[in-house]
């Protein structure tokens, strides 16, 4: 597997990759590479001829006070995993590389990006969508493989990359959690043993909400009444938001209405922000 640091010759690489009629798929990550993202290269190789990652933290996507300087690093376990589930190439460029001095140019959607995560990360999705864009053009895919666990920015990215016409096909795939049902995320690892017990409570209150809408709820108060107090009992330190939302606009609504919504969730133990999230049929 190749290791590539700068932009330069990622683009020679993927230029000639394309030349030579190869399919590229790329699957943008911050590293600490779990079965969530391994997954993820999984679909990119069954959908293209060569597979990159890309491995960057980025920190316009961190506000102040949050994780950046502290978020989990490990290049030569991730280097293990890439490979392993069928990456050809990592592109892991380094800030300076990513951001030169004096960079000032930012890709913001303005519709979806202000509200759940948005509204408790301002700057987050531009950071996000800056950055991806970048990668996107960086290392030219045909392909661009994201995860259902950041509904919201799956849902941005999809927008962006259409009303920028980026002539790539972005694909969204599954959450992949824990035989308890926890999502897997890089940030699992802050979480204390008594920490990571009670956040089953999450996806717990997302099976619930399931079970009710197939059983004919239709309000998202009395929804969200009964997950609060279902995530509560687990104690965390703060609940930022419970809601749900269409999926086609990724407008919150007050009723649910067929074919499905997602529901979606930000809970805090002690310091570790958690997302989680489910599409669910509404039946008509
Ligand atoms: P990161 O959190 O490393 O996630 C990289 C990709 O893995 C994202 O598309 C995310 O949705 C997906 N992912 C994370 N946990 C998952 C899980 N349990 N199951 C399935 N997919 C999962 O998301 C980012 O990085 C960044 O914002 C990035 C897009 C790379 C831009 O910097």
């Amino acid at each position: 597997m190749r290791i590539i640091t700068t932009v330069r010759e990622m683009q020679e690489t993927a230029e000639r990759l394309r030349r030579e009629g190869k399919r590229v798929g790329v699957v943008p990550t911050m590293g600490y590479l779990h079965a969530g993202h391994t997954s993820l290269i999984a679909k990119a190789r069954e959908l293209s001829d060569v597979v990159i990652t890309t491995i960057f933290v980025n920190p316009t996507q961190f506000g102040p006070g949050e994780d950046f300087e502290r978020y989990p690093r490990d290049f030569e376990r991730d280097r293990s995993l890439a490979e392993k589930a069928g990456s050809d190439i990592i592109f892991n460029p380094d800030v300076r590389e990513m951001y030169p001095e004096g960079f000032a140019t930012y890709v913001e959607v303005e519709h979806g990006s202000t509200i759940l995560e948005g509204k408790f990360r301002p700057m987050h999705f531009r950071g996000v969508t800056t950055v991806v864009s970048k990668l996107l053009n960086i290392t030219k895919p045909h392909v661009a493989v994201f995860g259902q666990k950041d509904a919201q920015q799956a849902f941005l990215i999809q927008k962006m990359a259409r009303e920028l016409n980026v002539d790539v096909s972005i694909v969204v795939a599954p959450i992949i959690r824990e035989p308890d049902g926890l999502a897997l995320s890089s940030r699992n690892v802050y979480l204390t043993p008594s920490e990571r017990e009670r956040a089953v409570q999450l996806f717990r209150s997302l099976k619930f909400a399931e079970e009710r809408i197939r059983n004919g709820e239709r309000s998202v108060a009395a929804l969200r009444t009964e997950m609060e107090r279902m995530i509560q009992s687990a104690q965390p330190s703060q609940v930022d938001y419970i809601t749900f939302v269409r999926p086609d606009m990724f407008q919150e609504i007050e009723l649910l209405q067929p074919p499905s919504v997602v529901a979606a969730l930000a809970v805090r133990f002690g310091k570790t922000r958690l997302i989680d999230n489910s599409i669910i049929n509404v039946p008509a």
